[in-house]
């Protein structure tokens, strides 16, 4: 990197914490989560939730702000760069970090348009738009209707859907083109208080809700608690739900993506990631464990009961988020508040996730292109606004379920065993236990030496040996897809392809010119 030019900070560790919880407390802890829990049969869920917490999700955090703060100061806040540090001999590591930029890449670009509709839907829960529809056919409709899915009553085209995607796309690239502590640190520190304040309100109202029919008292909330809490352990058997549990895991803490790497580049070197990390991952586990987890699944409960609550669950996140709970809220008074306050949560949720998704890509230009800041965000604002078309125009295409296939849950868990690997064997356990308790406020426990160096990199290989196993070939083969669909999964996938080349070429492009400065100051 240029010499006169200054990596940006963090103005504050409550600012790095409230940023890294802020990216990943999102729509995956209010609406994935609740969705995986139920469709996993509730209690089955929550054992190999919480083993793949403290097996996976707390030791990858601590291998990520490590990595991401070593990385930094050799002025590099992405994964090509930084497993380039941390494995110099090796020509090829770097090419496996391109990962690490494609990853949250193309999460953003499904992720902003669908955070884009919980804008729109807080408007539409003040304005009372949907208030009156009372069943899941009508609301079902409304839905499709703002999708551009359909042309119905409630709405003629995508147009209002475009409107608010635009609105939240400008917000993304306003908060990132003022940079770490000027956008995403400001917009953390007062999004994520009132994210929480949010979700506690809806929180006690659920709690509060009596059994609404007198004939069926025991759809209540404390059944609605039992469902998701009381453990199944015959869940340990299936396969699917531990890779339906470890990828929650992934995807909530925002680890396996990337971003991690890229938010914990810009500390300092004495600066404390024990604690930091630890904050920020319980953070995320008290909005998803304790508010993602009180508010959907037990309401549904009371309204929809026991055997409703799975069809609805497998129905799809879209599905609970965007029909089953405006259906709930206007069952309650003060419909148009309490939705306006849920559909905010999730906008808010969204955003703090999303302007981390789009910041490694920014950060890879502005590191190894000597890229000013405005440029790049300007760079990925125009690259990123193309990709998001197909999302937008080709819903209910496939296009969302594969980019989530590849983006959001196969190449974290690949990501994650190439960075645990590099950390523990190439690095080395001893140099990487020094590297982590470098001005740590707190030490890890020994048992993790252990765990980061065995356990964790058996269990990556292990889902990931599970999914060749059992769904590679379907997946390869799209035995899932209907024949309608192929076309435009067959797009996607060579779309993704494609930019994964891209991003290939680029960090050859810029190590290239990196060795042609070396040699010309020799
Ligand atoms: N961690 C983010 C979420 O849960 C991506 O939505």
């Amino acid at each position: 990197m240029n010499q006169l030019k200054k990596r940006d900070t963090w103005g504050s560790r409550l600012g790095i914490i409230m940023a890294v919880a802020g990216s990943a407390v999102g729509l995956g802890n209010f609406l994935r989560f609740p969705a995986k829990a139920a469709s996993n049969g509730g209690g089955a869920f929550m054992i190999p939730y919480f083993i793949s917490l403290f097996l996976l999700g707390i030791p990858l955090m601590w291998i990520e702000w490590t990595l991401g703060r070593y990385g930094g100061g050799f002025e590099h806040g992405t994964a090509p760069g930084i497993f380039h540090s941390l494995w110099q001999k090796n020509r090829f590591i770097k090419y496996f970090g391109v990962i690490g930029i494609f990853g949250p890449l193309v999460i953003f670009i499904y992720y902003a348009y669908i955070e884009s509709w919980t804008l729109a839907y807080s408007f539409f829960s003040l304005a009372g738009k949907y208030r009156g529809l009372s069943d899941q056919a009508a609301m079902q409709s409304f839905l499709s209707g703002f999708q551009g899915l359909e042309k119905n009553q409630y709405f003629q085209g995508l147009a209002p859907a475009y409107i608010f995607f635009l609105i939240t796309f400008i917000v993304n690239i306003w908060v990132i083109y003022y940079g770490i502590k000027g956008g995403i640190e400001k917009l953390c520190k007062w999004a994520m208080p009132l994210l929480f304040t949010f979700g506690i309100f809806l929180m006690i109202r659920v709690l509060t809700l009596g059994a609404p029919d007198p004939a069926k008292p025991e759809w209540n909330v404390l059944n609605g608690f039992g469902f998701l809490w009381n453990p199944d352990f015959s869940a340990l058997k299936s396969a699917k739900v531990w890779l339906e549990a470890a990828g929650q895991i992934f995807f909530t803490l925002s680890v396996g993506i990337g971003v991690i790497l890229t938010y914990a580049s810009y500390l300092s070197k004495g600066d404390d990631v024990v604690l930091s990390g630890l904050t920020a991952s319980s953070t995320n586990e008290f909005a998803e464990v304790i508010l993602g987890a009180s508010i959907i699944i037990p309401a549904a409960f009371v309204f929809f009961g026991p055997v409703d609550i799975q069809n609805i669950a497998r129905s799809g996140v879209f599905n609970l988020g965007f029909v089953t709970m405006p259906l709930i809220l206007n069952k309650l008074p003060l419909a148009e508040i309490f939705g306006f306050m849920w559909f905010s949560l999730l906008f808010l949720a969204g955003v703090t996730s999303s302007v981390s998704l789009a910041q490694p890509a920014v950060a890879f230009l502005e590191d190894e292109f000597d890229i000013d800041r405005k440029k790049a965000v300007a760079i990925f604002g125009a690259v990123s606004f193309i990709l998001c078309q197909p999302v937008i125009f080709f819903l209910g295409r496939g296009v969302v379920d594969e980019l989530d296939f590849w983006g959001g849950t196969f190449f974290l868990v690949l990501f994650a065993a190439i960075e645990t690997i590099l950390f523990a064997w190439v690095f080395g356990m001893e140099a990487a236990w020094d590297e982590i308790h470098k001005g740590a406020d707190m030490r890890v426990p020994k048992i993790y030496k252990f765990i980061i160096k065995y356990i964790t990199p058996l269990f990556l290989f292990f889902i990931l040996g599970m999914w060749f196993w059992q769904e590679w070939l379907p997946i390869i083969f799209m035995k899932g897809v209907s024949a309608d669909n192929r076309l435009f999964v067959l797009g996607t996938r060579i779309g993704l392809i494609l930019i994964f080349f891209i991003l290939g070429v680029l960090v050859r492009i810029a190590w290239r010119k990196k060795r042609k400065r070396e040699e010309g100051f020799r």
